[in-house]
């Protein structure tokens, strides 16, 4: 009896998935060699981007940047896509991208 109330307790507590603070992690990981947070490197800052694109357009760029870098002006597009990302993955690192909005 004791051990299904303890079972019962456990399920409810929330999945230790992704959350936002992995994504500095994720940018660390993946992003960092071509974009600083608020410097302009290869790519331009987190800040730049976040002042001007929604958080569907940054998701976008990082699944198809082929696609999305042509309708956002760009003559050529030299990121690499990163379509093995999860959504809530993208999620977390949109959200992070979207914190520098305003910072200089
Ligand atoms: C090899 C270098 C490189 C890496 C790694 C890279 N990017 Fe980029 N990124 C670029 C370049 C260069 C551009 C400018 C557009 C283009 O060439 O496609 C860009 C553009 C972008 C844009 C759109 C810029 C705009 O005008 O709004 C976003 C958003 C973005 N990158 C996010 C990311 C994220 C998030 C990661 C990590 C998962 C990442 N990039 C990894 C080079 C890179």
């Amino acid at each position: 009896m004791k051990k299904m109330i303890v079972a019962g307790a456990l399920a409810m507590l929330p999945v230790a998935g992704v959350c936002a603070d992995d994504g500095e992690k994720l940018f660390k990981k993946y992003c960092w060699g071509c974009h600083h947070q608020t410097a302009e490197a290869f790519g331009p800052s987190f800040s730049t981007i976040a002042s001007k694109r929604t958080k569907e357009e940054i998701v976008a760029q990082i699944v198809d940047p082929k696609s999305t870098s042509k309708v956002f002006g760009y003559k050529r597009s030299s990121m690499p896509s990163f379509s093995d990302l999860d959504p809530e993955e993208l999620d977390a690192l949109a959200d992070y991208i979207m914190k520098f909005k305003d910072k200089r």
